[in-house]
């Protein structure tokens, strides 16, 4: 029977653009895609933009545009990495789409119907110049643990303490710099708590689907069951699901609850059923027709669903969906496959900035994209483990395995059968059918490892059986054959071997190498080909045509340029950051007055240490030219050496109060600049006078 599959990556959010993290996990669900219908299933394989929440509505306010612009803006920009990688959705949608708005309003209904929501009035931060509740990620402090300043609201990114934003010290609003103020809201819950919930999800978590494989990799279950199960204390970890948020908010509203919103996670995973519904809308070409066939598709017992995701958002597709699903009487998936994250020579990436390989700079140095889906699938397997992108390994794999190994065959032989046999193959003595025969015995080996997501395996094997081939090449030598006489039939036989494997091995490689497997195809004179026809022989006497060479090696340069980071140029900001310099917005206006109380004087730094105990900061003695030395630390050590300072004029706020640290008296601050978000754009630079400038010179 066909099967019919409904599959999905997760929704980006409509932020920013892809970055090589969103590629790996694109390339993974194509490859499997591409591996099914080849199989003969049908696919559905869907995505959009995750379009609401917070942080999109106020990036598109300081972008000076409309969330809808903004997000779409954003969406028009996503086609030619997808193009680019061969990465096939069958469609494109958006969270903000009107399927995705009915289909939210009704799952909370039916939630609602099954008394799974609560309201409940709790205390959260509340911006009184911005008029709106602050997302933890808009509220900063210094850190409850181990205070670190400038802190997000829900962890601390130096010490990783998770926290809630009323834990902050000295906690102000990131949008206006302003002390937040604590005030009551009704908020809505999903009740995750409620017995039916725990005993769905102990049970779901842990089952199989129909086909015998389980719901979630093992590891994937051994950490939500952190979440699940009673600790020892018989308590869960698993609350109530917090699922709504105050206006103003770009989102869904939550029906009969005015100024109240969905949360983003709650209408995200929402989208990949409404994507699924608008395909079969545009497929239809009538909304009403459309919405039967997609209610139909998903009534049907058989129809299989499996979201790819990483394993940064497991919670929510482990828990809170499949029990949205399960208690608003709709199907569950039947699996859901995490991937690792991948490292780039080691460094992990950021999520949000995506650093290391940029994907349309790959493309734009005119590398090859089947070069970085053979090597991603190379890595990757069924495990959620880290894909690590190291540039000499790839040149390796693709230049020894693909090219030399694989592509090479074709080389070796397809001249020959040009030349000297007018393009026809010939007839197969034992020795090359064996060998045929090691190759098709195979498939359903490799069948299975696309299957199970072992793509590194079902590449590694089919390696292995070029490597086989290759022997063949080298032991019958048809470079020789052709230059010795009487020996015609062999060469043709030899060479025909090679062309029958190369067919074989093609097949292999197709789901992975999706414009190379054309190309041979249209080479071989072919029809598509696929795993079950993997056992018939192109056949005596068939006709291919010209060889011309099917992929280059990665040269060594383009490597190069590709990791090369741009001379003197900032790195380009993501689009949100566009209009904010130096990643925040320029304070509030002051006046003259305001200034004039701020006694900056040039100071001499006449001496620097380290402060033992501290990585961070550095012990400056400043001369002001007050007769008398001034102590100062300064979070710099991770910028400066001591010696690079010592002697060197600066700019210091000589009136500050003198603070009291853990380790001495502060008496000052030195001005250096920096960007607002040092993870991601890290560099500290002290301010130095132009020459001629004399200790306690004031400076305005
Ligand atoms: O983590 C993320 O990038 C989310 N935008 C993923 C959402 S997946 C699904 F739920 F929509
Ligand atoms: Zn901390």
């Amino acid at each position: 029977m066909t099967r019919q599959l409904f599959v999905t990556t997760a929704l980006p959010y409509a932020n920013g653009n892809f970055h090589i993290g969103h590629i790996m996990e694109y390339i993974q669900a194509d490859i499997w895609v591409r591996y099914q219908r080849m199989m003969g299933s049908e696919v559905h394989f869907v995505c959009a933009d995750d379009a609401h929440g917070a942080p999109i509505m106020i990036a598109a306010e300081k972008a000076g545009k409309t969330p809808q612009q903004f997000v779409a803006d954003i969406a028009a920009g996503r086609k030619p990495y997808l193009e680019g990688f061969n990465i096939g959705f069958d469609n494109w949608h958006s969270t903000d789409g009107p399927e995705n708005h009915e289909l939210a309003q009704q799952i909370y209904r039916d939630l609602k119907a099954a008394g799974l929501i609560e309201t409940r009035v709790i205390e959260q931060f509340f911006d009184i110049e911005k008029n709106m509740f602050l997302p933890d990620r808009f509220i900063k402090g210094e850190c409850p643990k181990c205070h670190t300043k400038d802190q997000y609201g829900d962890n601390c990114e130096s010490c990783g303490a998770v926290y809630s934003p009323t834990e902050l010290i000295n906690p102000y609003s990131a949008l206006t710099g302003g002390t937040p103020v604590l005030r009551d809201s009704e908020h809505y819950f999903f009740k995750l708590s409620d017995p039916r919930c725990v005993e769905f999800l102990e049970q779901w978590t842990q089952a199989s689907n129909e086909r015998g494989q389980a719901h979630l990799q093992s590891e994937v279950y051994n950490k939500i069951k952190e979440w699940l199960l009673p600790n020892e204390e018989g308590k869960r970890d698993l609350g109530d699901w917090d699922i709504s948020r105050d206006a103003p908010y770009f989102g869904i509203e939550i029906p009969d609850a005015p100024g109240k919103y969905f949360y983003v996670w709650l209408d995200a995973p929402i989208g990949y059923l409404a994507s699924l519904k608008n395909r079969f809308v545009k497929l239809a070409g009538d909304a009403a027709l459309g919405a039967q066939h997609y209610d139909a598709f998903m009534a049907d017992p058989t129809t299989e669903q499996y979201h790819f995701i990483g394993k940064d958002i497991i919670t929510f597709h482990t828990l809170f969906w499949p029990a949205m699903l399960h208690f608003s009487g709709r199907k569950t998936p039947n699996a859901i496959f995490v991937h690792g994250f991948l490292t780039i020579n080691s460094e992990k990436m950021s999520k949000s900035r995506g650093t290391g390989l940029d994907p349309l700079k790959y493309l734009g140095l005119g590398m090859n994209p089947e070069w970085l889906r053979y090597y991603i699938a190379a890595k990757l397997n069924a495990r959620n483990e880290d894909v690590e992108f190291s540039p000499e390994d790839f040149m390796a794999r693709v230049n020894s395995d693909l090219v030399g190994k694989y592509i090479n065959i074709a080389s070796r032989a397809a001249g020959f059968i040009a030349k000297r046999f007018d393009g026809k193959l010939g007839e197969i003595s034992d020795d090359g059918a064996a060998l045929l025969t090691q190759l098709r015995i195979e498939r359903v080996s490799i069948e299975q490892l696309y299957e199970t997501r072992d793509y590194a395996k079902a590449l590694r094997e089919t390696m292995l059986l070029a490597d086989r081939v290759n022997e063949y090449v080298d032991a019958n030598k048809p470079w020789e054959l052709a230059k010795q006489e009487g020996m015609e039939t062999r060469l043709h036989d030899v060479c025909t071997v090679c062309i029958e494997a190369f067919a074989v091995l093609t097949t292999y490689l197709k789901p992975v190498l999706p414009t190379l497997a054309a190309q041979v195809e249209a080479f071989l004179g072919v029809q598509p080909l696929a795993f079950d026809n993997t056992s018939q022989a192109l056949g005596t006497g068939h006709t291919i045509g010209n060889y011309k060479h099917l992929m280059q090696r990665v040269d060594i340069k383009q490597l190069e340029a590709l990791f090369e980071a741009p001379a003197n140029v900032e790195p380009a900001p993501a689009a949100a950051e566009l209009t904010v310099p130096g990643g925040e917005e320029i304070a509030p206006t002051i006046s003259i007055d305001d200034f004039a109380k701020i006694d900056l004087r040039i100071a001499k730094i006449v001496n620097c240490e380290a402060v033992e105990g501290s990585t961070k900061l550095l012990r400056l003695t400043l001369d002001v030219g007050e007769g008398k030395m001034r102590n100062v630390f300064s979070g710099i050590a991770s910028a400066y050496k001591p010696e690079d300072l010592i002697g060197k004029l600066t700019v210091m706020v000589a009136n500050l109060a003198p603070r009291k640290m853990k380790f001495g008296i502060s008496e000052g601050m030195v001005l250096a600049a920096s960007h607002a978000d040092q993870k991601a754009n890290p560099g500290l630079y002290v301010l130095e006078p132009f020459a001629g400038a004399q200790p306690g010179m004031r400076v305005g």
